[in-house]
């Protein structure tokens, strides 16, 4: 890498901290966990404030019970009806357009964060699951995104090949190609070739977490590679 792009990339990194997160983060590698550490460990033995009164089984809460390993995972839970605020897209349109509805593995996500749905509510004859603290994820609680997505990065779009030329208040954003997107392990776009929230976020694992630097279930040691994957400054 020539010393003028690692300029240019520590300048998009810059700008993007300060859209976002306003800090610093470091390279270091945060430790690798599963998901019976983190805050997605909903059974009894979860160390969040949010768990059941005695259901044992982890994976319930998002997948079906005995699903066959490596098969395409059974959600184990109902989908939110909810229509949702989306950002605008300019992907393959003449102007900006509202993103389209969130689809794929994002619906999982949002049956519990957009706060319609309870977090105990698992398909199934056994029915709800007891839960201490609030039934639903709701305001004042750091996990409730709601129905208005309008304030995100875009999800649920097939990422193009080709660069938009975005401009943004932080300098002129670059997409790149396609090919060297898809390159990256662990940014990963889905089946179809678009972005969910399982790009940025890998909700199996809270290693990377580092409070103000690195987001929860991020799918990187730091904050700036996963935008990184897809964007460069020009
Ligand atoms: C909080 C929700 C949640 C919990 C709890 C959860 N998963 Fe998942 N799981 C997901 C999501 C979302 C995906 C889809 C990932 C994707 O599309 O990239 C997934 C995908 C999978 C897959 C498919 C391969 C992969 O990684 O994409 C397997 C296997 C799996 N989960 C196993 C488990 C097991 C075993 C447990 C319990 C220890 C568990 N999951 C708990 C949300 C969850
Ligand atoms: C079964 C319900 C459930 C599903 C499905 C689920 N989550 Fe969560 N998630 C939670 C709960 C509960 C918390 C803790 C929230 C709190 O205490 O306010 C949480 C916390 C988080 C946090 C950390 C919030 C914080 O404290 O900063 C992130 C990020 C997150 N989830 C992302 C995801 C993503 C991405 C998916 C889909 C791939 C997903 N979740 C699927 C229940 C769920
Ligand atoms: C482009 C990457 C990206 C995508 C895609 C993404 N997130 Fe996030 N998410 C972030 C970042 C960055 C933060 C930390 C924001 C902050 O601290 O200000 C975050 C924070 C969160 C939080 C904590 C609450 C908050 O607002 O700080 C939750 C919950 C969450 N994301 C869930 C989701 C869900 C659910 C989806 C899909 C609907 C999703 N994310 C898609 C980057 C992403
Ligand atoms: C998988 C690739 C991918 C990742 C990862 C990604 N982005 Fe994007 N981003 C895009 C695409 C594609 C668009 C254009 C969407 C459209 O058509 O408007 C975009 C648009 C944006 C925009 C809107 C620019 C504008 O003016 O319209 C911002 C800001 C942005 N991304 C910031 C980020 C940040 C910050 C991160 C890391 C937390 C990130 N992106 C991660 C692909 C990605």
């Amino acid at each position: 890498m020539s010393g003028g792009t690692r300029r240019k990339l520590r300048t998009l990194a810059a700008a993007i901290l300060a859209l976002t997160l306003g800090g610093v983060a470091s390279q270091t590698r945060g430790q690798q966990e599963s998901v019976i550490g983190t805050l997605h460990n909903l059974s009894v033995s979860g160390p969040g404030e949010i768990r059941a009164l005695s259901e044992t089984e982890v994976c319930k809460f998002c997948h079906v019970p005995h699903n066959a390993e490596g098969a395409t995972p059974l959600w184990g839970r109902p989908l939110s009806t909810a229509q949702y605020e989306t950002p605008e897209l300019r992907v393959g349109t003449g102007g900006p357009v509202p993103a389209p509805q969130p689809d794929g593995s994002s619906r999982l996500c949002l049956s519990c964060h957009d706060g319609t749905i309870a977090l105990g509510d698992v398909s199934g004859a056994a029915g709800r699951v007891p839960m201490t603290g609030p039934a639903r994820l709701g305001a004042g609680r750091r996990g409730f995104l709601g129905t208005d997505l309008s304030g995100s990065h875009p999800i649920s779009f097939v990422v193009p090949d080709g660069d938009l030329g975005l401009e943004t208040d932080g300098g002129d954003m670059a997409l790149l190609p396609l090919a060297v997107v898809t390159a990256d392990p662990d940014v990963r776009l889905d089946a179809e070739g678009k972005m969910q929230c399982t790009t940025c976020h890998d909700a199996h694992s809270d290693g990377y977490y580092r409070p103000g630097q690195v987001p929860r279930f991020w799918v990187k040691p730091s904050y700036e590679e996963v935008c990184l994957a897809c964007h460069a400054l020009r």
